[in-house]
């Protein structure tokens, strides 16, 4: 009685790599994200070393309404800042 169901463990086995070798092919060729990187800069440079959540809280300082950088009007929804921007490679 074990034979059948060795049968059926290859059987998933095959399918599990086809399919997680499909998704890494797609997600492999996805196209390179546009959104502007996060320059490094004087400006920029001391939030590279900090965690994403507490540098977010400096960016309106600059990046607001009267600031010297402001967003565009039809700039998308804009809590979590560096989930979009990214930094640069370094
Ligand atoms: C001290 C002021 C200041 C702060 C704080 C600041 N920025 Fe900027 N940012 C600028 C200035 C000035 C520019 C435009 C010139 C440049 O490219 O540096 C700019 C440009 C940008 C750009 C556009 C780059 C491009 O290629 O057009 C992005 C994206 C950006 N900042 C993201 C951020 C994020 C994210 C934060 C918070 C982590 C942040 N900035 C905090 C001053 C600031
Ligand atoms: C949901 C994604 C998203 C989030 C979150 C977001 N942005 Fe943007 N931002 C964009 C897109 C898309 C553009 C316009 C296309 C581009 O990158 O040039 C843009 C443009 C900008 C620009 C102008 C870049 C240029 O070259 O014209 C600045 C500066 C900027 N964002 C700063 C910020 C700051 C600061 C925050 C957080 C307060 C923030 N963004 C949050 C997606 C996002």
């Amino acid at each position: 009685m074990t034979a059948p169901q060795k049968k059926n463990t290859l059987l998933y086995n095959i399918i599990f790599v086809v399919v997680g070798g499909a998704l890494l092919l797609f997600l492999l060729r996805a196209p390179e994200e546009s959104t502007a990187r996060m320059p490094y800069n004087d400006d920029h440079e001391r939030f590279y070393s900090m965690a994403k959540k507490e540098a977010e809280k400096f960016c309106e300082s600059c990046h607001n309404p009267e600031g010297d950088v402001p967003l565009a009007p039809d700039h998308p929804p804009k809590y979590r800042c560096l989930f979009c921007h990214k930094k640069v490679e370094r």
